[in-house]
């Protein structure tokens, strides 16, 4: 029985995978475009009332977001990074538009989602040995032992992603998460994320739950929304250094009535390195 947190976030998954095959996007000389668009192929982000979403929507949150991390792994690559870990990954076709001789990439997300990616990418004309689909529920499994089984190598840097992820994960399962992954992170490696950030003072816990019930009627996906010094601490916490912390790079992402006064919360792009 899906929940209706479950199917508010899958309609956002899909959302996110349609809204930026609306985008032009860079790739790699041998990365397949063509393969890239098809994986979306009939995907429809069917919202609670039943009828696809108005992707346009999104398409202001995506379109800085994008590049963001297209650019990062392009960099990524051409620094020698060879394994890209995408988590959370979703219909993200990134593996696909970035093939590169000798990069690996792994695309995590639930065991659901990874199977239903498998069959799409099965389906295509197109190399996927370059691609590891490894599906594991972060609330409940150790990410280190799912990569370590999936042939990632610790002691070789890797480029992690986490696009729009961490918000839709409790705050205890993103501490273990970046645990796990500082734990695979070899020097040189980076971490990536986007980040839900409210503004400094505020009471998170009150955040979110205000956010559950003013604009999801008590069946909220989102889970972890902070200041950006708690998220820049937490990151400090499991060995990951951001640089120039005192810039942000951020967009506003959606405002919240909080004791009747407008509250914006911005999604901040951070990019950490290990040690
Ligand atoms: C908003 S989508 C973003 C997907 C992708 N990063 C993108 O930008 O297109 C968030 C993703 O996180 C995944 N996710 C949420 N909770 C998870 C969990 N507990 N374990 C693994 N993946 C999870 C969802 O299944 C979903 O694919």
């Amino acid at each position: 029985m899906t929940t209706q947190a479950e199917q508010t976030l899958t309609m956002i998954r899909e959302v996110c995978a349609l809204g930026r095959a609306e985008l032009d996007r860079p790739h790699t000389t041998e990365g397949d475009t063509a393969a890239a668009r098809a994986l979306v192929h009939g995907l429809r982000a069917i919202d609670l009332a039943g009828e696809p979403s108005d992707i346009s929507l999104s398409l202001e949150l995506l379109a800085p977001r994008a590049p963001y991390f297209d650019r990062l792994i392009l960099d990524a690559i051409a620094a020698g990074t060879r394994q890209v870990v995408n988590l959370g990954a979703g219909y993200d076709d990134r593996a696909l538009r970035f093939r590169h001789s000798g990069v690996r990439f792994f695309d995590l997300d639930l065991p659901d989602v990874i199977a239903d990616k498998a069959r799409r990418l099965q389906a295509l004309d197109t190399d996927i040995t370059h691609v590891a689909l490894v599906g594991a529920d972060f609330a409940t499994d150790h990410v280190g032992d799912a990569l370590a089984r999936a042939g990632h190598d610790a002691t070789r840097p890797t480029l992690f992603i986490a696009e729009h992820l961490v918000l839709f994960l409790q705050p205890r399962d993103v501490e273990r998460l970046l645990a796990d992954v500082s734990g695979r992170g070899a020097p040189g490696s980076v971490l990536a994320l986007t980040t839900e950030v409210h503004p400094a003072g505020l009471d998170s816990a009150l955040v979110v739950s205000t956010v559950d019930q003013v604009m999801f009627d008590g069946a909220s996906p989102l889970h972890s929304i902070r200041a950006r010094d708690t998220w820049l601490a937490l990151l400090n916490q499991h060995d990951w250094q951001v640089e120039n912390a005192t810039v942000a790079t951020a967009i506003d992402h959606f405002e919240l009535p909080l004791d009747d006064k407008p509250v914006q919360i911005q999604t901040h792009f951070l990019t950490a390195t290990a040690g």
